[in-house]
């Protein structure tokens, strides 16, 4: 389409406004040339003409835009939907992406059961599981209804979802699964087929660490590779795959220390990338060229950052945190000019910076038992949510994330088990917040998990002095996020329950709940005396929020 065409299409009016006016233009000029002057009549005449044919002309190209080519439909989503799997377990997993293609994102989730729940036509047996055996399901975000299902694992698995897969017919997306008892599977995001499947090569006794890591492509097969670290015998291995085919590149690897789950990919200043897990007191860390020239003997087009390979000890890759608990969790942040990293030990929240590995700040909490999160407490400013202690004396602080200087504090007593809290970016440019307490009308002394009524609160900065109770949930809450499942429209917060212990199945449920609707039939908690708003009042302006997606 020349850009002519173009502007026609965006300004048709204007365009044939424009036409006309050179036509009749022309004819006079032309009836100037000849000098002789045609009848008034007759070119009245012709202006008629021009002026109805360039209506006419208007006209379809309305028609035309306003019936003839259909706006994109949007599906209706539902409010509310939920399925349900008796005698079932579930697992902390839960991803969001959008698989039938309707722009609405779609949730994916495992449990574990006999049959899968549609029909009875799959079974852990045309996997090669013995029944029961965990499944992988897709269900539309929309209404709830299953896009696939599919064996997946013998009992859990670590899984990653979007991983790009390279396909005969252009590019696609895989979701991995690394099955707790050596299973090895990459599924089709969109249908649940089979791309590949392996057995691992892990060693009996490995444990599996968590998370599976995506790291770039090292053989080169146009996708990216994938990284497991495994504990066997106090020590940390790692094994990369290729993510085209699921093979094994180069052998096992010993990294050398012992460490936890929470491993994380770095990328320094410098785009060299590492590898940082917690180990005991101490911050380990590896560059993914030194561990892939290690497993394979051959060289790697990827970088070392020199002043990582100063910080870091070279006989034992640690850094030593100043710091006297055990380090639980790190965690990506975004500082200035590129990442920082936060690290939570059990009596300690430090902001390291990227590049230097100094901390910036440390906050001493005696009991940092959850992994933080972050959310917009003042526009567009960062804030971290520490949670300290447990039972009654359970505290939530919102620090500021470039000073660690304490924005808000809410006592909220909670369990230890409870899902981690939640946020979402509103419209004005700060976050609502979602936590997980236990009912205020619960005394201290009936915390038995599993019995007790916790309670969904919300949050958000416009109004510091009120908590919104928005939902009783008797059910263990497996997993929990708050979520745009379409982009510009109502946030959606989706609710995995289930059995506290997979021993002992029961009803497994994966619900969706529209935010706003939440909000109408909660109930106000004030946190401070005052306030002129009626607690309607308070329910409408917040319903009101207007959400956005990151970035
Ligand atoms: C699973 O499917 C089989 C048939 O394939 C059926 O006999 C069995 O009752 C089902 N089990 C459950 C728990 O639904
Ligand atoms: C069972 O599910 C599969 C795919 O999930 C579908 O192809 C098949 O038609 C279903 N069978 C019945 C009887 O519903
Ligand atoms: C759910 O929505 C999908 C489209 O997103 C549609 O094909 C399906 O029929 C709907 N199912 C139900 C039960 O409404
Ligand atoms: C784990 O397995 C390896 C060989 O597979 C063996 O050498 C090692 O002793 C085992 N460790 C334990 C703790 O069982
Ligand atoms: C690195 O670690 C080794 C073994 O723990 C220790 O002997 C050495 O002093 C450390 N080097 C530096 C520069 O801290
Ligand atoms: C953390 O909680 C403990 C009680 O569990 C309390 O004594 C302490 O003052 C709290 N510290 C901070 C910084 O919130
Ligand atoms: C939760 O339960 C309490 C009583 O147990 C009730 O007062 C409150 O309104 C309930 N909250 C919601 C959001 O339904």
């Amino acid at each position: 389409m020349d850009s002519k065409d173009l502007e026609a299409e965006i300004h048709p009016l204007k365009n044939e406004d424009g036409k006309l006016q050179e036509n009749l233009g022309d004819q006079l000029k032309k009836g100037d040339n000849l000098k002789s002057a045609p009848p008034q009549s007759r070119l009245s005449r012709c202006r008629t003409v021009a002026l109805f044919l360039s209506l006419f002309v208007c006209l379809l190209v309305v028609f035309v835009i306003s019936f003839i080519i259909p706006c994109p439909e949007r599906p209706v989503s539902e409010g509310m939907w939920r399925i349900d799997y008796n005698s079932a377990v579930t697992y902390d997993f839960l991803a969001t992406k959008d698989i039938n293609r309707d722009r609405v994102q779609d949730v994916i989730f495992l449990y574990k059961n006999t049959n899968s729940s549609n029909n009875f036509s799959q079974s852990c047996a045309d996997e090669g599981f013995s029944s029961p055996c965990s499944f992988v399901a897709a269900v539309s975000g929309a209404n709830g209804s299953i896009l696939w299902e599919r064996p997946a694992a013998q009992d859990g698995a670590l899984v990653l979802c979007g991983v790009p897969h390279p396909k005969d017919s252009g590019a696609s997306s895989a979701c991995i699964l690394v099955g707790r008892s050596g299973s090895f599977i990459a599924v089709d995001l969109f249908t649940g087929e089979t791309l590949w499947n392996h057995p691992s090569t892990f060693r009996r006794n490995a444990t599996i660490l968590s998370p599976l890591l995506q790291v770039p492509d090292l053989d080169a097969s146009g996708a990216p590779d994938l990284l497991v670290l495994t504990q066997e015998d106090k020590e940390v291995n790692s094994y990369i795959y290729s993510g085209s085919t699921g093979h094994q590149i180069g052998h096992r690897g010993s990294l050398g220390v012992d460490g936890t789950s929470g491993s994380l990919l770095y990328v320094t200043r410098a785009g060299a990338h590492y590898i940082l897990l917690p180990c005991a007191s101490s911050l380990c860390g590896h560059s993914v060229k030194g561990v892939y020239e290690k497993v394979t003997g051959r060289d790697s087009p990827l970088r070392r950052d020199p002043s990582w390979e100063d910080v870091l000890n070279a006989t034992n890759h640690r850094l030593l945190v100043h710091s006297s608990g055990a380090i639980h969790y790190l965690m990506n942040v975004p500082g200035k000019g590129g990442e920082d990293l936060l690290l939570v030990s059990s009596d300690t929240c430090v902001l390291l910076d990227g590049q230097e590995l100094a901390p910036r700040w440390t906050f001493s909490a005696p009991q940092v038992l959850r992994k933080p999160i972050l959310g917009h407490y003042k526009p567009d400013t960062l804030a971290v949510v520490v949670e300290n202690g447990t039972g009654v004396d359970r505290q939530i602080r919102l620090l500021d994330l470039s000073t660690g200087a304490v924005l808000w504090t809410l006592a909220l007593p909670g369990l230890p088990g409870y899902p981690p809290s939640a946020s979402l970016l509103t419209a004005d440019h700060r976050s609502a917040f979602f936590f997980w307490g236990l009912h205020e009308l619960v005394g201290a002394n009936q915390m038995e998990p599993g019995d007790t009524q916790h309670s969904l609160y919300m949050f958000h900065p416009i109004l510091p002095g009120v908590l919104l109770e928005l939902a009783n949930v008797s059910a263990n809450v497996v997993a929990f996020q708050v979520t745009l499942l379409e982009p510009g429209r109502h946030a959606a917060c989706i609710l995995l329950t289930g059995p506290a212990s997979p021993d002992a199945p029961g009803l497994v449920s994966m619900a969706k709940h529209k935010v706003q609707d939440l909000i109408l039939s909660s109930r106000v908690v004030h946190l401070t005396e005052g306030g002129a708003d009626s607690d309607q009042d308070i329910r409408d302006r917040l319903s009101r929020l207007r959400y956005r997606s990151e970035a």
